[in-house]
């Protein structure tokens, strides 16, 4: 096949895992857009369908082979004419490995290779057995990938960097995201541009470790996030922006400050601790301790109050006793989180922490249960808290229901509210009026339109 060839093809892609996934799978549909492949709801009848996998945790792993082998049914049904390609991490880590147990899968596809996908596919049709790419080429996939994304919506997402150089003891990501690497300022102010003309008015920032950011600047200079923050703020259209996910020791004092001064940043920050105990945070290579997190999670407040936080947490990493998870449980309390996703400690192969004595199960299941039970009261708490006020919410969509459209509020909380006409992309003020545990209603006030 070439690009001039352009018999239309069904193409079908599963997203597995985290939102830097969800940009990569929907670059790869951009990408081979104009091969003549059109996106298809099920993998029935496709022509190819790509899996893309997350490595993060054992269940993320074990799902892409579930998958793969009710795929190789139906590849089997359709006489061998669906292309099956694997890509994201579980491509990275696994790749030879990957072949061996499923030799129906046609491609390997590390992240770092998908802007080779065209020549990928055609060297698949070409070549007997699986076709693997899981090398981190000099050069930058983004800069590679075509401009003409598909819209994504009100809320849109931006990957601005990738890869992890922390090496945190419990974490595949450095394996296989690779090195830190940042996009040039440029590049992404263009394609931020691009999202507003497309509707976007909200644009969360994804990278592994995004405020490392330390793209490239204009003037040659190594630009960090506050800056880019501070050029996409000035984006005119562009009325909400966030990013995702940090690490508490790239909290420099000017990014604080930026919760204070860019007036477009959201009171929203995901700021993943892991642990409250120093003991378990030294083993995990964190390079902080809990009083360190604290101080980050005071200065925020003290710039901007109204900040909601959410954070990521591991029970039942190696060595963690009865006490250093109560002084997690005491981290929560103390903090107070909006949200939080809390997990199991799974070891993964190649990480320091999968070759250290592990817990026993049924302790590392005690323990997530008693925090996803705080977690969950405090995630509770923070949405009733907000029952009462008059806010601005980004309307994004109908709700579910007729009659209902959905938006979100300052601190990311889903809110439905009864109404007849679209608003999508309209900031509107609504008084919240009830509080779900993943949800919130309100009532449309009658006020002007908030400017950003
Ligand atoms: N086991 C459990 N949770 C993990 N995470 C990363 N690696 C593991 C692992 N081996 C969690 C961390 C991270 C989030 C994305 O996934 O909390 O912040
Ligand atoms: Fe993994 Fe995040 Fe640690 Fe990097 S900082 S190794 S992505 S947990």
């Amino acid at each position: 096949m070439n690009a001039t060839d352009r018999k239309t093809r069904k193409l079908h892609v599963v997203t597995h895992g985290c939102q830097m996934n969800v940009y990569d799978s929907a670059r790869m549909t951009d990408l081979l857009r104009p091969l003549g492949y059109a996106t298809v709801d099920a993998p029935e009848n496709a022509d190819m369908v790509i899996i893309n996998t997350c490595h993060i945790r054992e269940r993320a792993e074990e799902k892409v082979f579930s998958q793969l082998g009710r795929l190789r049914q139906m590849k089997e049904a359709q006489g061998g004419n669906m292309m099956i390609a694997v890509t994201g991490c579980v491509a990275q880590a696994e790749g030879e490995v990957l072949a061996k147990r499923a030799p129906f899968v046609d491609l390997v596809v590390g992240p770092q290779a998908y802007h080779r996908l065209p020549e990928l596919i055609a060297q698949a049709h070409r070549k007997q057995g699986v076709v693997i790419d899981t090398e981190f080429p000099a050069e930058q996939k983004f800069d590679h990938l075509p401009d003409d994304a598909a819209p994504q919506g009100v809320v849109s997402y931006l990957s601005i960097q990738e890869g992890c150089d922390k090496f945190c003891s419990f974490c595949v990501v450095p394996y296989t995201r690779g090195a830190e690497a940042s996009r040039p300022a440029e590049s992404v102010l263009a394609e931020a541009r691009r999202m507003v003309a497309l509707g976007a008015r909200e644009i969360a920032l994804l990278g592994q470790n995004v405020n490392a950011y330390h793209g490239e600047g204009p003037d040659g200079s190594a630009w960090n996030l506050t800056r880019l923050l501070d050029r996409l703020a000035g984006i005119e259209g562009l009325e909400r922006i966030r990013y995702t996910t940090s690490h508490p020791n790239d909290m420099s004092d000017e990014l604080i400050d930026a919760h204070r001064d860019n007036p477009k940043l959201l009171p929203f920050l995901h700021l993943p601790v892991q642990s409250g105990s120093d003991k378990i945070l030294r083993a995990m290579n964190r390079k902080h301790k809990a009083d360190d997190f604290r101080r980050i999670v005071d200065r925020l407040r003290a710039v901007r109050p109204d900040i909601a936080l959410s954070s990521d947490f591991i029970a039942g990493h190696p060595g963690e006793t009865d006490a250093d998870f109560a002084d997690t449980m005491k981290l929560v309390r103390e903090t107070g989180f909006a949200l939080a996703y809390s997990f199991k400690y799974s070891p993964r192969p190649g990480t320091p922490a999968a070759g250290l004595p592990q817990l026993e199960e049924a302790v590392k299941d005690a323990r997530l249960q008693e925090l996803q039970a705080l977690l969950r009261e405090q995630q509770n708490a923070f949405n009733a808290g907000t029952v009462g006020l008059e806010t601005p919410v980004l309307f994004t969509g109908a709700g579910r229901h007729p009659g209902q459209i959905a938006g979100r509020s300052l601190w990311l909380q889903p809110v439905v509210v009864e109404h007849e006409t679209d608003l999508t992309g309209q900031i509107r003020m609504v008084k919240i009026t009830g509080a779900n545990p993943n949800s919130l209603l309100g009532t449309l006030l009658d006020k002007e339109k908030i400017a950003a």
